[in-house]
């Protein structure tokens, strides 16, 4: 059996397109903004294979190591042996195995779309009760004391971790990456925004810890009031660990300790921890501070600048209401966000962690992998136009069991270890044209290296790696330091996963359209492709724990029917089209799965792709699902019985409001779209994709 011709790419006039809203209030109008990276750092080179990977995942209410891939996060449902024990890519009634649905087609529709003979409900959204004395939803009277105790806005990264001890039940953990007030609140005044309005959205942004039950025979999931439930927002406090922890670029007049920050803001994507804990990039965090350009030390304004904080007043206006937003009298708040935090849901009253040795800069997310001997090594992109790719590698090992004395011990891992960022070589400096020509031999290729930037010593001394940057300046100024450096200017690196059965590790550009633009870096090739409107997705073979790795690129996205296109060598006429490769994530056999950002305010909706990385099938693409009009699809996993996404902002349009909503998903009727959590299984239960 082979696939079908799959639906055209609808409307592909340019680049994956936001609405200027989507710009305006989720990254800070980045892509209007000049590329913050004008650094001397011209890249001459290109420049990213893993061990068993286990997107592991805690299976304890004490804290027990139980290293579950994606797949195993639920017991096989007794379906035949020959499909449980398949290898990835291998073909089950000629079909590679998990993949086995007919494609949704591009569409514009104003709700979630998913294959026949499968069904979905959703899980979760804005404003659902966490708690038995929060109130019910009422978009009409909302409040910033029923948002602390409510679902969070703009759901993005989502992690399911099952409850040991207790069947079919698990604790989310969702991202809330920011708020788009115009469209949450009626009555909202841009220019002089209500402190209320103010307090409800900084409420609305943080992270949602809820329990989920699953109903028996079926993928759907609904919330309960367990006791892990929990909200974080952007006034939580946070402790500082690793060595900018205490350091005078982070001391404020509210914390002379540089050590205790309130909130976590635009928590992008993330990732999960052998040991049962959550990490999340704090990603787009200059755009709620004000007046970076009237900071008085240069260095500090010339800093601000690389990070892109903005010149005069907000978008949000926070600044109004709250004086740590303003730059003008508080320089170093800036310098308290762009961390990847780490927090443990197993604990409702433990102080979430800012790990300052993973550096700082626009983190979209960490993932983690870990090594044969127990190293933790995590990933990490820096998604903004031409930054850069990182990974940290821990010096302490993974402790295993049900302990507090191992939970203890693992939440400090990410606190010891070396610091790294990517440069990349290919294999045909002559033969990239900058039209997404493939090289006839074996594709985009290439070798590349880490380059050091950052040793943090078990006893918390930090050692810089880089000439004229103290240990201090590293972590808290990274994008600078990598600059030195020389490391490769990327395509906006989103989210990083490897493959728990190959080890190999997949990272999605999600696009970069000033690529070879005028006065703009050039290709290369590993972002080969000029005016690059649609993104890429490579592959990497790294020595996880080392320093060297190879590459290819496993596809260049957008429309299959045109020539700068290349999906490893598949056929593109059996391929769905995919634009803004954005989440990633895997199933239980070794396919990945994408979920897209193209966020378009007219054509197609965003969506969830498989696609087969082993076997004659490599490199087919298909779309599993597209959600509604307007909106993203984020933090998909994909389990044996179940796929989740996220849906986030839904209806974000230039001209809707609350009071004019342009989508009215999920609820229907004149309502306010509201953010949610779905899940998707396939009817009458069994396998996803079989
Ligand atoms: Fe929030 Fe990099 O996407
Ligand atoms: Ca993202
Ligand atoms: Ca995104």
């Amino acid at each position: 059996m082979t696939t079908k011709p799959l639906a055209l790419f609808v409307q592909r006039d340019g680049q994956p397109k936001r609405s200027a809203i989507t710009c305006q209030y989720k990254c800070g109008n980045a892509c209007f903004h000049e590329v913050p990276n004008t650094s001397e750092n011209e890249y001459f080179g290109d420049v990213v294979r893993a061990a068993l990977t286990r997107r592991g995942m805690l299976k304890g209410s004490a804290g027990v190591v139980v290293a579950v891939g994606a797949a195993g996060m639920l017991a096989a449902c007794g379906d035949d042996d020959k499909v449980a024990s398949a290898a990835g890519g291998a073909l089950v009634d000629g079909v590679p195995v998990g993949t086995n649905f007919k494609p949704v087609a591009a569409n514009s529709d104003d709700a979630l779309v998913i294959p026949e003979g499968y069904e979905h409900n959703v899980v979760i959204r804005w404003g659902d009760p966490l708690f038995a004395d929060a109130p019910k939803f009422d978009a009409n009277a909302q409040s910033a004391a029923a948002q602390a105790k409510q679902f969070g806005f703009n759901n993005d990264f989502a992690a399911l971790l099952p409850i040991e001890g207790q069947a079919n039940t698990y604790l989310l953990v969702v991202n809330h990456e920011y708020t788009t007030e115009p469209q949450m609140f009626k009555g909202y005044n841009k220019e002089e925004p209500a402190l209320e309005h103010y307090q409800t959205a900084i409420a609305a942004h943080g992270l949602s810890v809820v329990q989920i039950k699953g109903e028996s025979g079926t993928g759907k999931l609904a919330p309960e009031f367990g006791k892990y439930n929990r909200r974080i927002t952007g006034t939580t406090e946070f402790t500082v660990t690793g060595p900018a922890a205490g350091s005078a670029f982070l001391k404020t007049s509210a914390d002379p300790s540089g050590t205790k920050v309130l909130g976590t803001l635009n928590n992008c994507s993330g990732g999960l921890t052998p040991w049962g804990t959550v990490l999340s990039g704090e990603e787009n965090i200059n755009q709620y501070f004000a007046n970076g350009d009237k900071v008085a030390d240069p260095a500090a304004k010339a800093r601000l600048a690389r990070y892109g904080f903005p010149k005069g007043a907000s978008e949000r206006k926070w600044e109004r209401h709250e004086a740590r937003f303003d730059l003008a009298k508080e320089p170093n708040e800036a310098n308290r966000f762009g961390w990847v935090i780490e927090v443990n849901p197993w604990d409702a009253s433990a102080a979430p962690i800012k790990h300052t040795a993973l550096g700082r800069f626009k983190h979209e997310a960490a993932t983690i992998h870990v090594a044969a001997d127990g190293t933790v090594v995590a990933y990490m992109g820096d998604d903004e136009r031409f930054d850069y790719m990182y990974k940290f590698v821990s010096s302490r090992k993974v402790q295993s069991g049900n302990g507090q004395a191992s939970m203890r011990h693992n939440l400090t891992i990410l606190d010891a270890g070396t610091l790294y960022v990517a440069e990349f070589t290919g294999d045909h400096p002559d033969r990239i044209d900058g039209n997404g020509t493939v090289p006839s031999d074996k594709g985009f290729t290439g070798t590349g290296r880490w380059i050091p930037l950052l040793v943090t010593g078990a006893d918390g001394k930090a050692t810089s790696k880089v000439d004229g940057f103290t240990a201090e300046e590293v972590s808290v100024f990274t994008r600078l330091a990598s600059d030195k450096v020389g490391a490769t200017k990327m395509d906006r690196p989103e989210d990083f996963e490897a493959n728990p059965k190959s080890g190999k590790v997949y990272v999605a550009l999600t696009y970069n359209e000033q690529r070879g633009a005028p006065g703009k870096p050039a290709i290369d090739e590993a972002n080969p492709r000029n005016i690059n409107k649609f993104g890429q997705v490579l592959e990497l073979d790294d020595d996880h724990a080392g320093t060297t790795f190879t590459w290819n690129i496993l596809m260049l996205c957008g429309d299959p029917k045109t020539s700068d296109t290349y999906f490893a060598g598949f056929d593109k006429a059996q391929v769905s089209p995919i634009a803004a490769p954005d989440n990633l994530a895997f199933d239980g056999y070794g396919n990945l799965w994408i979920s897209t950002d193209a966020s378009r305010a007219n054509g197609a909706n965003d969506g969830l792709f498989s696609v087969v990385l082993d076997g004659p099938n490599r490199g087919e693409t298909k779309q599993f699902l597209t959600v509604p009009f307007g909106a993203e699809t984020c933090g998909p996993t994909v389990s044996e019985q179940r796929v989740t996404v996220c849906v986030q902002h839904p209806g974000e349009r230039d001209d809707a409001t609350a009071e004019k909503p342009a989508s009215h998903w999920p609820d229907g009727g004149d309502s306010l779209p509201r953010p949610a959590v779905v899940s998707v299984w396939k009817k009458g239960g069994g396998r996803i994709g079989t």
